[in-house]
């Protein structure tokens, strides 16, 4: 079987050795001849990549391994690039969250603001590692879960239509974990029909194999108890926000009970009871730095101290075993059945051509061949129109430079009250990023 060449672009992400370890765990299905890490942050990536070499002499010696900040060393010899960055790190996801805050409006990391103003910061950063990728491997692939995704996959439909970049999404496939587990199902057992943005979208279909359909069975589940399951069967979205959200997924489906939503739709239908269940003292962000932040780099620091991973191992990422389907699909052609980030092109044909839209895609050599979902319903469909044209406009407002774009996307955002709350958070925000964001006139 043919090996890969990858690189991992955001080396110093808590993601990462989750990442490497369900690499490691798939090497017959995915061998690789070559990893790399790159990041611009020496010092941050250099506690990770220090445990991870331990990791790797031990348990995979014949592949090729460094870490560096060098984009041309990263970037040499590639065939895929798994690109999980952010841009400002948690100092400024924490600003993220709470500038809005202090204003009673969401504080997310991708949703509202929050999300707005880190796509702000992300843009300029994700298209230059697509140029540097370009550059040194014409013919790699990038695999980007970057966030915010949405806001990042218009901005290279934009800027980069032609570039070999997929965006992806692992809450749709932690949730299928969820919807499976109600069912007595594996995820690999399921096939569904969803339409949305990311971040914003329902599910119309779960069906097995043999083609019968699940959906009435969830609802009624889901109803009652929202996504929680008895078994924690994700092991990403655990910690005790997350399972509030879970839980929160019985009201957002009460909006609609014909189909069933994704978790991030409580920052849209729900604002202001998120609003009032925020601590603007301590968010997601300070949660994700007392938690996942601190497993990850004490984990690292033992295996360095001790010169060995043995009996202090990193925990393997399996819920992340999406973006090695996503590469397999390419590299083996194997038409799999994943939710991509697409251009609509009347994939939902009651919807605009040139949106970002989030369905079910047929992977393989070539990428993505989207699945037809039909039209939508009226009331998801103004939803999307008017979100989905936040995020043209927050790409419209960093290109141009644009104070007043970028007014009018939070002034549209369903979070925002008014366009007077919404120029009062842009401007503590445009404080706030000073050095990230391009200037705006
Ligand atoms: P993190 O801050 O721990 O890691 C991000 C790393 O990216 C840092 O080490 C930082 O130095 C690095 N970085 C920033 N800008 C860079 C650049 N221009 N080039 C190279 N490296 C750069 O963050 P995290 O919590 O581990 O999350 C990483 C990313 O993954 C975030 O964007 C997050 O939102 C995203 N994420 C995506 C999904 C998904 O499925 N889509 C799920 C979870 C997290
Ligand atoms: C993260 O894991 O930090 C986010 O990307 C999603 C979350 O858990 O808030």
């Amino acid at each position: 079987m043919k090996k890969f060449s990858i690189v991992i672009a955001g080396g110093g992400s808590t993601y990462t050795p989750g990442i490497v370890m369900m690499l490691l765990d798939n090497l017959d299905r995915f061998p690789l001849r070559k990893l790399k890490l790159y990041d611009n942050d020496r010092e941050r990536q250099a506690v990770l990549g220090e445990a991870i070499e331990s990791v790797l002499k031990e348990k995979a010696p014949d592949i090729e391994y460094c870490y560096t900040t060098d984009p041309e060393e990263a970037f040499t010899d590639i065939d895929f690039c798994f690109a999980h960055i952010r841009t400002g790190k948690y100092e400024m996801r924490e600003k993220d969250e709470k500038i809005p805050l202090k204003h009673g409006v969401v504080g997310q990391e991708t949703c509202g603001p929050g999300g707005i103003a880190y796509g702000m910061r992300s843009i300029g950063d994700m298209i230059e590692l697509i140029d540097i990728m370009e550059k040194y491997s014409p013919d790699a692939w990038m695999l980007n879960y970057s966030n915010p995704a949405a806001i990042v996959a218009e901005a290279c439909r934009v800027l980069r239509p032609n570039s070999k970049v997929l965006n992806i999404c692992d809450m749709p496939v932690g949730t299928l974990r969820r919807i499976s587990h109600i069912i007595g199902k594996e995820p690999q057992d399921l096939e569904v029909r969803y339409f949305g943005l990311n971040h914003f979208g329902w599910w119309t279909s779960v069906k097995d194999k043999e083609g019968n359909e699940y959906l009435p069975q969830i609802r009624d589940y889901v109803a009652e108890n929202g996504y929680l399951t008895q078994k924690e069967v994700d092991t990403q979205h655990t910690d005790a926000s997350w399972q509030e959200t879970h839980k929160k997924a019985k009201d957002l489906l009460a909006v609609d009970p014909r189909f069933l939503p994704n978790t991030y739709l409580k920052y849209y239908l729900y604002p202001d009871y998120v609003v009032k269940t925020s601590n603007p003292e301590y968010t997601r962000a300070n949660e994700v730095i007392a938690g996942r932040e601190k497993t990850v780099f004490s984990t690292a620091r033992q295996i360095i101290e001790r010169g060995t991973a043995e009996g202090c191992e990193f925990e393997m990422g399996a819920h992340a075993t999406f973006v090695v389907d996503l590469a397999r699909a390419i590299a083996f052609n194997t038409h799999e059945r994943m939710l991509l980030i697409v251009e609509n092109n009347g994939t939902i044909a009651n919807f605009d051509d040139d949106a970002m839209v989030e369905v079910p895609c047929i992977v393989g050599s070539d990428g993505p061949e989207p699945l037809s979902q039909g039209k939508i319903p009226e009331f998801q469909r103004a939803l999307m129109y008017q979100q989905v044209t936040v995020e043209k406009l927050v790409v419209q407002a960093y290109i141009e430079g644009s104070y007043q774009k970028l007014w009018q996307a939070l002034t549209l955002s369903k979070t925002v009250p008014s366009a007077q709350v919404a120029k009062e958070i842009l401007d503590d925000l445009i404080e706030a990023n000073k050095g990230y964001w391009p200037d705006l006139n």
